[in-house]
């Protein structure tokens, strides 16, 4: 079976899992290979907003990601098999401390999908530029008036100047499958193994 698991702070709470339950003996963080073989599983380190088109192609079997992703790029066809209650962070609007919500015209997002969702629950009607990372920079360099992100521990938005007008829903890692898959023996067996 073939398991992808998103890169970053997901990547590193799920290794430790596996060598505290015995499963790996050690993990590497600076190979740049991209495959650890368990028994008879392989492991793919992957970025996150690939996961799900891997496993809608039947390229992998299942993820471990956070539900941010899951959440912005699901079509349906992605089910949630358990959640590991780790990798909490929100999603948050944030902009200057001298700008009130009534002056956001703009907001820059790595999540459109999410933005315009949380936007719209808000009565916002604002223009959503879409960012592939760095997003913080963006009220500086006039790209936009807020951004909707996710934050954890609010380092990065304090480093740049940014204060959170509002915070919105809990993310955290999730073990996945393809809707049709969820109920195979294997995947079952890996999720209780893996404690999901
Ligand atoms: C996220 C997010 C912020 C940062 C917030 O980026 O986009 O930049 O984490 O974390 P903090 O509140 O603890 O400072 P991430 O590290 O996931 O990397 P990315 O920008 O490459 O997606």
């Amino acid at each position: 079976m073939k398991i992808g698991i998103s890169k970053g702070r997901v990547e590193e709470e799920f290794y430790k899992r596996l060598i505290d339950r015995k499963i790996i003996d050690n993990y590497d963080s600076n190979s740049r290979t991209y495959e650890t073989d368990v028994d008879n599983d392989e492991i793919y380190l992957l970025k996150a907003c690939d996961i799900i088109p891997f496993l809608n192609d039947r390229c992998i079997d299942i993820g471990i990601l956070g539900s941010d992703i899951i959440e912005e790029c699901n079509n349906g066809e992605i089910v949630e098999l358990g959640d590991f209650d780790k990798g909490k962070c929100s999603f948050t609007l944030a902009t200057f401390p001298n700008i009130g919500i009534e002056n956001i015209k703009t907001v820059a997002t790595k999540y459109p999908y999410i933005a315009n969702e949380l936007l719209k629950s808000m009565n916002l009607k604002c223009i959503i530029k879409k960012m592939n990372g760095s997003l913080e920079i963006a009220p500086k360099l006039n790209y936009a008036d807020a951004i909707i992100d996710i934050v954890e521990t609010g380092n990065t938005l304090k480093a740049n100047g940014l204060v959170e007008l509002l915070r919105f829903n809990m993310i955290s890692t999730r073990i996945v499958s393809r809707k049709e898959n969820q109920n195979e023996t294997e995947i079952r067996e890996f999720v209780r193994k893996i404690g999901g």
